[in-house]
């Protein structure tokens, strides 16, 4: 028996890097997955693929999260295909990094409607069938950024920082409707999204990383499934950091 068993569980962003960690550990835990992908159909099938051969439901979604008439459309979907949706992990995130000085409305725009107005849209359209099961898990994937911010990520952190903020909001607001909401702020991690950041930079972060090393997308993974299980009932509200002792 596994701690998600017969859970349906929805992951934003699940071709790749994170995300696709975050969706086959929930699934070796027990869990059906709906896997939201924006671009790449294949990889986004690869995975669904490699849960249903673990003897879970698993089906793929196109939407952007940051376009709420999409996020309908595949929200409408998923609720035919696999009913209530239990288990939200709000993972997709982008960077377009640049100093303040020289960052453009655009950069700024771009990177608060995805990795902040995203996850308020899905959460928003998913939580009144969440409700009406009578068991929630929201899992927002935020950043170490978002803690303690970074240069020329001012975009980045404010999105990452203001997610954090909406996590403990919607913790209290539906404490009593037997749902929880946590934030999970990985450090640096080996993903696509650290592969364009120059490996001088990346030796520095490893030399300050306690660790000694940058994390892998598992042990994010590990720490959404425990905030997903019935072990993390009582854990609201919470940000659990996953940086090796990066920030603390
Ligand atoms: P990645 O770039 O490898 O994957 C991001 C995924 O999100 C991709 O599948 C991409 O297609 C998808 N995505 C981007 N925009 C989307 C949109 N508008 N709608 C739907 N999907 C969209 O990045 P990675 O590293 O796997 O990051 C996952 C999450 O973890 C992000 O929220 C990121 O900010 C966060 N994170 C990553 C860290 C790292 O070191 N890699 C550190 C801290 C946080």
């Amino acid at each position: 028996m596994g701690v998600l068993d017969g859970k349906v569980c929805l992951v934003t962003g699940a071709s790749r890097g994170i995300g696709r960690a975050i969706a086959l550990a929930l699934a070796e835990a027990g869990g059906d997955v709906a896997l939201n992908y924006m671009t790449s159909r294949e990889p986004a099938e690869e995975v669904a693929g490699l849960i249903q051969a673990m003897g879970h439901r698993a089906k793929v979604y196109k939407a952007n999260v940051a376009n709420d008439e999409e996020n309908h459309v595949m929200v409408e979907q998923i609720l035919k295909d696999f009913g209530p949706v239990q288990v939200i992990v709000n993972n997709a995130g982008i960077t377009r990094d640049r100093s303040f000085a020289k960052m453009t409305y655009q950069m700024w725009h771009e990177v608060l409607e995805v990795d902040l107005t995203g996850p308020a849209l899905i959460t928003h359209a998913l939580l009144q069938p969440m409700m009406e099961s009578g068991w929630g898990r929201v899992i927002n994937i935020t950043s170490i950024v978002g803690e303690m911010g970074n240069f020329g990520q001012s975009n980045y952190a404010a999105a990452k920082g203001g997610l954090i903020a909406l996590t403990k909001t919607l913790a209290r607001e539906f404490a009593r409707k037997n749902i929880t909401v946590n934030a999970v702020a990985p450090g640096f991690i080996e993903t696509d999204m650290t592969s364009v950041v120059p490996g001088e930079a990346l030796e520095k972060v490893k030399s300050m990383t306690p660790v000694g090393r940058l994390g892998k997308p598992e042990e994010v993974a590990a720490a959404v499934v425990f905030l997903a299980s019935p072990h993390a009932s009582f854990i609201t509200g919470a940000v659990l950091d996953v940086n090796g002792g990066l920030y603390m």
